[in-house]
């Protein structure tokens, strides 16, 4: 995830510019830079850091100059360096361009512009569009032809801006599964990520869809489909927001705006580098152990990961609580350690990790922070591209965990030939279905689970229970009631029960069961056995699963019936569900939902 942001306007657009990246700082902020065209041409000012400290040490609103755009980065392709900071500019500086999204296809792409004479400054993805418009460029003189040709070139997701010293007046933009947006301002014309680019400007808004693209001057603009080249016409949209809320893109939090935002970090996931999944596959084949370790939430992920490992590659990961890991593993030469952690600075996991370094182990990690502390301590780094999160509970960053986890447990499958190739297709198949499925849900349930927890918020005690794979989901589904609405929710497995806990049971015991879809018929069953063990001892139970509502009423007392999905993508839902059920519930009791008591994003202490 980054901002972009453009203005074409009458008189000097610096200041606002600067201001626009300001706002969107949330979105990125391990660099920032602006392109502004001026008399002599595209001057670019960029640098690693703050918005503030970029404008400190580069002075971002002096250049003069009536267009510009401008970026604030999360990096996903290249480290956190001037050179990797967008804007980017094409060889003789003709173009400027900045990109919000991953361009999948960018190595084929840079290999055949290199080998054209192009010259390369970034190791960034972003990099290879402004060469490709370059290219495309040169026997045409048409920008707007060329940046199409060079859009229709990428795979991937994007939302871009360009800016050219051929055509004065015009901000060139394109949009796929990025978001882009332009602020119609009467004599000056915006475009933003999101509408907190222009808001201090203007509310009135045109929301580009994907496969468009947009030319914008400073008092008029045009929007056409990028395949066919028709013109698109659309409305305006009145924003309604101040700016606090706009941040939150019109949601009263950051953990819901978060929630909603998994579709597009799924697709992030599953577009990470595939030869880092290959390359830790290799770690992993060739380790006598690998273990997996995190905290809190990504303690619950490794344990999704052990699983998955378990039953899809047929590998025994054991994970393991990085603040218990020295009390519990072996290390050697031979073991390998997978940390998990979203901000990578967790003082518990870096301190596993230099342990089992230090013993000679090889270690990789999978992190949402580049630069962050375990990125740069260990052998390979997994960024999952989630972008910031900004609510201190993890939802997609540790959704985006479990999926990149799965991708690697499948590609060994493979290797070890426990999974033909067509099968690993058709998987990977279920997880790309997989954003549009949560993204229906999301639309469609959630206002009745904001019913559902809004009935049960008085209650203080919940057995949240789970087989298999469902186990981790209802750990991880337990630990985000507990965090962010403070009441207590005991995670097990649901064979456990019988063994102890069932003596509990009455009607003052309230119950989550995850259930597996009835495709996977050995754990349904059982699944099924547990409900039954509540409801005989007059427990209450809330039913989350799959499939036929009218079936299941003998089983729970309340349910939240989901559509039925394959058995590989099913807990990822039911995570989802619950991540909705914990948020309820917490705005029911007024929790402070973004900044939980006593907890931190990232806890850098023993
Ligand atoms: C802290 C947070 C948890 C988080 C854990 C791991 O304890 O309060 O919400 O799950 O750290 O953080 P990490 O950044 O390593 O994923």
């Amino acid at each position: 995830m980054c901002g972009i942001s453009g203005i074409a306007g009458f008189k000097n657009i610096a200041v606002p510019l600067l201001d626009s990246i300001r706002h969107l700082e949330y979105r990125g902020y391990d660099a920032c830079g602006i392109a502004i065209l001026g008399l002599h041409g595209i001057e670019v000012r960029k640098n690693i850091g703050s918005v503030d400290e970029v404008n400190e040490r580069e002075r971002l609103s002096e250049p003069d100059g009536k267009l510009g755009i401008a970026h604030t980065r999360w990096a996903t392709h290249g480290g956190v360096t001037k050179e990797n900071t967008h804007p980017h500019l094409s060889c003789k500086g003709d173009f400027a361009l900045v990109h919000n999204g991953i361009i999948s296809n960018y190595r084929e792409l840079k290999k055949e512009l290199i080998k054209e004479g192009h010259k390369f400054y970034s190791e960034t993805d972003t990099e290879v569009i402004v060469h490709l418009v370059e290219k495309y460029f040169a026997p045409s003189k048409d920008t707007e032809k060329a940046f199409i040709k060079a859009i229709k070139r990428l795979e991937g997701t994007y939302a871009v801006a360009m800016i050219t010293i051929y055509e004065k007046d015009k901000i060139f933009c394109a949009k796929k599964e990025s978001p882009l947006v332009i602020g119609l301002g009467g004599d000056t014309n915006y475009i933003g990520s999101d509408f907190n680019a222009f808001i201090d400007y203007t509310k009135n808004a045109v929301v580009l869809d994907d496969d468009e693209y947009a030319v914008v001057s400073k008092d008029r603009y045009f929007i056409k489909n990028t395949t066919n080249g028709e013109t698109v016409r659309k409305k305006i949209t009145e924003i309604h927001w101040d700016s606090d809320m706009a941040k939150k893109g019109g949601y009263p939090h950051y953990m819901l705006k978060e929630i909603y935002e998994q579709p597009q970090c799924i697709i992030n996931a599953s577009q990470v580098d595939r030869q880092h999944i290959k390359k830790i596959s290799d770690m992993i084949m060739e380790s006598k152990k690998t273990y997996l370790i995190g905290v809190g939430t990504t303690y619950y992920v490794s344990l999704m990961g052990e699983y998955q490992f378990s039953s899809v590659a047929g590998i025994f990961t054991p994970a393991i609580s990085s603040d218990e890991f020295k009390n519990l593993a072996h290390i050697d030469k031979d073991t390998l350690v997978i940390a998990i952690s979203q901000s990578g600075e967790t003082y518990d996991t870096l301190n596993a990790l230099k342990y089992a370094k230090n013993k000679g182990a090889k270690t990789a990690a999978i992190v949402n922070v580049m630069g962050s502390s375990i990125a740069r301590l260990v052998d390979l780094t997994i960024l999952q591209g989630s972008g910031p999160e900004i609510c201190v509970i993890s939802t997609k960053a540790a959704l985006s965990q479990m999926i990149i986890l799965l991708m690697i447990a499948l590609e060994i499958a493979v290797r070890n030939k426990r999974l033909a190739s067509k099968n690993k297709i058709e998987i990977e198949r279920h997880i790309s279905n997989l954003p549009e499925i949560i993204q229906k849900v999301l639309n469609e349930k959630s206002g009745f689970i904001h019913t559902i927890a809004q009935k049960y918020s008085h209650i203080n005690n919940w057995l949240y229970l789970g087989r298999g794979k469902y186990y981790p989901i209802a750990l991880e589904s337990s630990l985000k009631m507990k965090e962010v609405a403070y009441v207590h929710a005991e995670g097990m497995p649901a064979g456990f029960l019988k063994h102890g806990t069932i003596a509990l049971i009455d009607e003052n015991l309230y119950s989550i069961i995850f259930m597996p879809p009835k495709s996977d018929e050995d754990l349904y069953r059982l699944s099924s056995g547990s409900a039954e063990e509540i409801k005989a001892r007059k427990g209450f139970i809330i039913g989350f699963h799959f499939g036929d509502k009218k079936e299941s009423e003998k089983l729970f007392n309340e349910e939240i019936a989901l559509p039925t999905v394959p058995d590989v993508i099913a807990p990822f839902l039911e995570l989802v569900v619950a991540q909705l059920f914990a948020y309820f519930t917490a705005v029911a009791l007024k929790r402070n939902i973004d900044k939980p008591r006593s907890l931190a994003k990232s806890v850098t202490v023993a």
